[in-house]
């Protein structure tokens, strides 16, 4: 697997690859790899003759008060397992690569980004597309792969891709959950075993709120309801929101008709953690 640091040599290793005719699968990446991502580089090097993966903790998209410096890095351990799935090569631009002195440039998707993780991160869907464009024009994937667990960036991102006419795919792969539940998430690491626990409450939830939809109930504000009660049982729970909205529009909904979303942010201790469902639908399905 080539490292690869600067964008001169990313651009010149992309040159090569189409040059020899290949087809290119990217899965951008903050690092911290986890089997979430093992899933996302499986599902590139199904669908393209090669795999490139970037690891940039993004400081553009994390706010004041944000875990930017306490993020996860482990790029050794990460290499190491990008390489044994096959991963071609891994782009690791510093910081002032990516934002020069002089920087100055960000892009805006409107609408989408007003709820849910745009409401409680204010700027972070503006890091978040700022930075996967410009690593689209580095890359020039033909296809990139996103994770489901991250269900509101997709749709950004997706938003993003059709506006300003990026000739690439996006495909979205399925949440993937530890054993008891646990969405697999980077931020994991930070729980202790008492958080650990009491973050299963977020599946916990969301399993009810889909037993409940297949049980004929359709009403959003019971539904919330039914979440809220099931996640307040957990004292360490802290809710940020628990919202249904219909999908893939998210729009706000009092029924259930046709897609919905619902989308979890709760805080056990300093961690916050994202999770969701799709009711109605196949789509990243619990
Ligand atoms: O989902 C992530 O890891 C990040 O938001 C992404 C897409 C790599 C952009 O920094």
């Amino acid at each position: 697997m080539k490292i690869i640091e600067t964008i001169a040599e990313m651009r010149q290793f992309v040159r090569e690859q189409r040059g020899a005719g290949k087809t290119i699968g990217f899965v951008p990446t903050m690092g911290a790899l986890h089997q979430g991502h093992q899933e996302l580089f499986h599902k590139a090097g199904e669908r393209c003759d090669i795999v490139v993966a970037s690891i940039f903790v993004n400081p553009m998209q994390f706010g004041v008060n944000e875990d930017l410096a306490a993020y996860p890095r482990d790029s050794e351990g990460d290499a190491r397992k990008a390489a044994a799935v096959g991963v071609a090569a891994l782009f690791l631009p510093r910081v002032e690569e990516m934002y020069p002195t002089g920087y100055a440039t960000q892009v805006d998707v409107l609408g989408i980004t007003d709820l849910l993780c745009g409401k409680s991160r204010p700027g972070h869907f503006r890091g978040v597309a700022t930075v996967v464009t410009k690593l689209f024009n580095i890359v020039q994937p033909d296809v990139a792969f996103f994770g489901q667990k991250d269900a509101q960036q997709v749709l950004v991102l997706k938003r993003m891709a059709a506006d300003l006419n990026m000739a690439l795919e996006i495909e979205v792969v399925p949440i993937v959950r530890e054993a008891d539940g646990l969405a697999l998430s980077s931020r994991n690491a930070y729980l202790n075993a008492k958080e650990r626990q009491a973050a299963l409450s977020l599946s916990r939830s969301l399993a009810l709120a889909k037993q409940e939809f297949a049980a004929g109930r359709r009403s959003v504000q019971e539904l919330k309801q039914l979440i809220l009660e099931e996640l307040s049982k957990e004292t360490l729970a802290v809710i940020d929101y628990v919202e249904v909205y219909s999908y893939p529009d998210l729009a706000k909904t009092e029924t259930v008709a046709g897609q919905a979303i619902v989308a979890l942010a709760v805080r056990f201790g300093a961690t916050r953690l994202i999770d969701n469902l799709i009711l109605g639908g196949t789509e990243g399905c619990y």
